[in-house]
């Protein structure tokens, strides 16, 4: 018996282990109920939310706001149909999701941020969070408010203690954007792509990096540009930090972001063109709100 006992909560340790390591830690969400009243709601009129996890120890006047992706709808049809999900609605979104990469509240996984202020603002407006359209339609009932939502939810934040920040810092991310539309059909494998379909990903690369060069990039500014065919390295913890996560020279996503804020040491790095690295995670979404 003792030693079945012994056993068992080995086993436990295990498991605890693994679930952390893949899951990251599970966060609440929080519904801005008074943003409602502003006119800041979902497509679906549901007011908007957000998962925080409080930062601890010298984290505790920092704080990270991530904005979630999952694409745009661009019409009628596809904003109705979008209304019925989780992108579109508070009502479907999950009760808590977990926190892992730059989100995670572990210094292994995330040694730089680990005990901030971590906020992740869920997507649910359709058009990543600029539109504000005060009519709404009567046949629809579709709300375009997304300008509204990201300010309710600033306010609302800095309410709970992000006015007294030393460090803010956030991380828009876009979602899925295809301007093109041209390659769909090779994206469930890449390897697959024919040749005709490549050159319009290259396309994107190269008018990524005249754009950037148009700008400058004073060295203030950090870069990490890998070429790798996947969303949300940062947010993934494969990808963000781990052994074996995407690369340029000896950093990883994590070494890079870290290094530059702290001013350890100035990082800008371009990629060669995909399929170069080796170091990359290309992953596959079948569905967009997953990425
Ligand atoms: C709406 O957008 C989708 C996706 O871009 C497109 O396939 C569809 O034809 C559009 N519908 C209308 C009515 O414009």
């Amino acid at each position: 018996m003792a030693n079945g006992g012994v056993c068992l909560s080995c086993s436990a340790l295990v498991c605890a282990l693994v679930f952390l390591t893949v899951d990251g830690d599970f966060v609440d969400i929080t519904y801005v109920a008074s943003a409602v009243a502003k006119g800041a709601v979902c497509l679906d009129g549901s007011p908007p939310a957000y998962h925080l996890a409080r930062g601890f120890g010298s984290g505790v006047n920092s704080w990270l706001v991530h904005f979630e992706g999952g694409g745009w709808c661009s019409n009628v049809t596809t904003c109705l149909q979008r209304k019925r999900t989780r992108l579109g609605s508070s009502k479907q979104m999950a009760k808590q999701i977990a926190f892992s990469g730059i989100l995670s509240n572990t210094p292994d996984y995330n040694p730089d941020f680990y005990n901030w202020n971590k906020v992740k603002v869920r997507y649910c407006d359709g058009s990543s969070f600029t539109g504000d359209v005060e009519k709404v339609d009567p046949a629809t009932k579709l709300h375009y408010r997304g300008a509204r939502v990201w300010q309710a939810v600033m306010d609302d934040l800095l309410a709970k203690g992000m006015n007294s920040a030393n460090n803010v810092r956030n991380i828009l991310v876009p979602g899925f954007a295809d301007p093109h539309g041209k390659w769909h059909s090779c994206k469930h494998d890449i390897d697959q792509c024919p040749a005709s379909q490549l050159q319009i990903l290259q396309g994107f690369r190269d008018d990524f990096l005249k754009a950037l060069k148009e700008q400058g990039t004073p060295s203030t500014r950090g870069l990490f540009i890998n070429s790798c065919f996947v969303h949300c390295q940062s947010e993934t913890q494969e990808t963000w930090f781990a052994s074996g996560s995407p690369m340029l020279e000896t950093k990883t996503i994590a070494d890079a972001v870290g290094d530059r804020f702290y001013e350890r040491n100035p990082f800008q790095k371009i990629d060669c063109p995909y399929p170069c690295d080796s170091t990359c995670h290309n992953r596959i979404y079948d569905d967009p709100s997953e990425a």
